[in-house]
């Protein structure tokens, strides 16, 4: 696991942006794993920056997102299909028909969970997957538990996960209680997986993770990142607090 500590949280962006661009530039036809929440806002917002000034173009470029609530329809303000969307998607050249989000309103979620992991086998494998992380040590929305062997699957979304996100809606009872993620198996399917943390919320859970090399554990999900080979950490000094 290599670990970037940068300044603040701009850098850390900037950072991880320059990650994808080079990525992009090798391989136009790049397949992007995506997350929502606060972190990756910066990210995306210089990723926009760089089509608009640079050219750096998503025309071939393919995202799949780890997540999406379950029983939100996509219109829904507060979904992760209309996070994408308004917040990186809407601004790139990137064709909707590539990008992948779990179908929150899915006739059946067993059947959408079996469909969603094929994508991931058949449009991926993820050449880079972007991950934030819960103050609890999830990745994706698996939570703490979560079998290292789990595909996509629905979850019931922690106490500290519903609080923590109710922010993106008009009160906490708003969240829901259910969602749909991929499994940290299909995490660890990605060649190579960049997990970005930013501000003092995140020091425990980040000294938790650089700690659990010889404690891989289902209790903190993101410690099994430890058996995947190309993982980076960038964190921003106040999430880096190993004292
Ligand atoms: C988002 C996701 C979550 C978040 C994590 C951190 O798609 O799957 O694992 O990355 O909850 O959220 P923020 O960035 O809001 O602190």
């Amino acid at each position: 696991m290599k670990v970037i500590v940068r300044d603040n949280y701009d850098e850390v962006s900037k950072e991880a942006s320059r990650l994808v661009e080079e990525k992009i530039r090798e391989n136009d036809e790049l397949v992007l794993g995506l997350a929502t929440g606060a972190t990756p806002l910066g990210l995306y917002e210089n990723l926009i920056d760089s089509y608009k000034t640079r050219g750096i173009s998503y025309e071939n470029v393919k995202t799949i997102n780890l997540d999406e609530y379950l029983g939100l329809d996509k219109n829904h303000p507060a979904s992760y299909h209309a996070f994408m969307f308004e917040t990186f998607f809407k601004h790139i050249d990137i064709e909707l028909n590539n990008t992948y989000i779990p179908d929150g309103v899915p006739a059946s979620a067993e059947e959408e969970c079996l469909r969603y992991e094929a994508v991931i086998d058949h449009v991926g494998p993820v050449d880079l997957q972007i991950l934030g992380i819960g103050t609890n040590g999830h990745i994706g929305f698996n939570e703490p538990g979560t079998d290292p062997n789990s595909l996509t699957h629905v979850v019931e979304l922690n106490a500290s996960t519903i609080e923590n996100n109710a922010h993106f809606f008009q009160s906490i009872d708003e969240v829901p209680t259910h969602a749909i993620t991929i499994g940290i198996q299909s995490i660890l399917k990605s060649d190579q997986v960049i997990l970005l943390a930013s501000g003092k919320s995140k020091a425990k859970a980040v000294k938790t993770l650089l700690e659990s090399e010889r404690n891989v554990n289902p209790d903190f999900p993101a410690s099994y990142l430890w058996t995947h080979d190309d993982v980076t950490i960038i964190v921003d000094k106040d999430a880096y607090q190993l004292v």
